[in-house]
């Protein structure tokens, strides 16, 4: 069972003070500390993987678009292409209505942050103190949120002790009662951990039997080794109930090597999405119509995302070799950091992820996150986090490798602890 509850955040400068970015933190940390070498920045997960090639031309191509206001609700084109991607990839084609039951997203990370929005006030609860769950570590898209929405984030541990995934059978009654929404990440970032399909199903039916909207964050569906991760709506596709209280998440940030794109999507749930379209259209980003027409043509091509996984899965054979299991498990089942645990190098009042961070930063020029940053004290005063070190490997395979030997030598020398 994992530790769950409230952190102390009712209020929005509350929420703001806790949920700070982890990459001012990071700034903070190594602010006027010179880099050992030439850096390499494996700190921010931004995929520089090439941009595959049929972009350009097809951008060229729909440019009168963007003399044109696009539709909250995205092309027709753009519906369809989703529907039909998400009915080959999870085995469900004709089950996701392209018409009520998908919209287009500026990226997924505004999507995540107003859903927040959309849960708290569509919520039958009329309860004094909302609340909505959040995985611990966390996308701080999430908390934001939350906090805009006026609801308290309840942090729920995703540590070692539940396989980096959040425990729902820890949850208390209780605070299920009073619960509008659940972020679930899957795979998860940062550590890397994926929920099986009948883990879904019972966060599925969680959420019914509590009456809160289950917000499924899959946008690193595409990134995995060697089985692909199963899917919320698959899993409620499976169970009676249609897609009542689920939405997933998604973008071509990460599979399609386009996080500039700012392309994503929301499905599932049709009364939500419908009443979430109406808030949205007069508020939330929309999705220029030429940028829906490369989304169409990405989906529809699988061959630069199997490249993509090959690229990333070269990786991790690299940091096998290079960093071997002294940090715990390299290799997780998807997405593309390494969340490696460096707990034996708290020292000096700093826990071990901002020492090791210090460290390569300082020797070697490595930019990494301190795993607390992506994380917050839970109620029992743990940040989940703190024992951990978080590197992106986006870069290509040679920086990649050079940047995992730096580490190596810098937090795992010959005789070290970690040996
Ligand atoms: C867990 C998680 N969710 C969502 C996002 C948002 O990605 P995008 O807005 O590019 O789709 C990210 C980006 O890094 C992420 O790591």
């Amino acid at each position: 069972m994992s530790a769950s509850g409230p952190v102390p955040t009712t209020s929005p400068a509350a929420g703001r003070a806790v949920f700070a970015s982890p990459f001012q933190r990071l700034n903070d940390l190594v602010a006027g500390i010179q880099p050992g070498k030439p850096p390499i920045v494996m700190a921010v997960g931004e995929p520089r993987h090439p941009v595959p090639g049929f972009v350009g031309p097809v951008l060229a191509g729909e440019i009168d678009g963007f003399g044109r206001y696009p539709a909250i609700k995205g092309t027709d084109a753009f519906r369809a292409a989703v529907a039909g991607w998400l009915g080959r990839r999870y085995g469900i084609e004709g089950r996701i209505d392209p018409a009520t039951m998908v919209l287009p997203l500026n990226g997924s990370r505004e999507g995540l942050f107003f859903a927040a929005l959309e849960a708290r006030m569509s919520t039958a609860k009329s309860v004094p103190n909302p609340a909505i769950l959040v995985p611990n570590p966390f996308y701080q898209a999430y908390a934001a949120g939350c906090v805009a929405a006026g609801c308290e984030p309840v942090l729920v541990a995703a540590g070692a002790a539940t396989g980096f995934l959040p425990d729902p059978d820890a949850l208390d009654p209780a605070l299920l009662a009073r619960t509008v929404a659940m972020f679930f990440a899957s795979p998860a970032n940062p550590q890397g951990a994926v929920v099986s399909r009948e883990g879904w199903q019972s966060l599925i039916e969680l959420a019914r039997r509590h009456d809160f909207v289950l917000l499924a964050d899959e946008c690193y569906s595409e990134i995995y080794r060697d089985r692909p991760p199963a899917g919320v709506l698959e899993a409620a596709a499976a169970m009676d109930g249609g897609f009542d209280r689920v939405v997933a998440f998604n973008s071509l940030s990460k599979r399609s090597n386009l996080p500039g794109l700012r392309c994503g999507f929301a499905a599932g749930d049709p009364a939500f999405l419908q009443r979430w379209a109406a808030f949205r259209n007069m508020a939330a980003p929309q999705v220029p119509n030429p940028v829906q027409a490369v989304a169409v043509a990405a989906l529809a091509d699988e061959v630069h995302v199997i490249e993509n996984r090959r690229l990333y899965n070269a990786k991790y054979e690299a940091a096998e070799r290079i960093l071997g299991p002294r940090f715990g498990a390299v290799t997780p089942p998807g997405g593309f950091f390494l969340w490696l645990d460096v707990g034996h190098l708290a020292a000096d009042g700093r826990d071990g992820g901002e020492n090791a961070a210090l460290a390569l930063w300082r020797e070697a020029g490595v930019r990494t996150v301190p795993g607390g940053y992506l994380a917050a004290a839970g109620p029992d005063g743990r940040n989940p986090g703190a024992d951990f070190l978080r590197v992106a490997m986006v870069d290509d395979l040679a920086l990649t490798e050079e940047g995992l030997r730096r580490i190596a030598a810098v937090l795992a020398p010959p005789g070290h602890p970690s040996e």
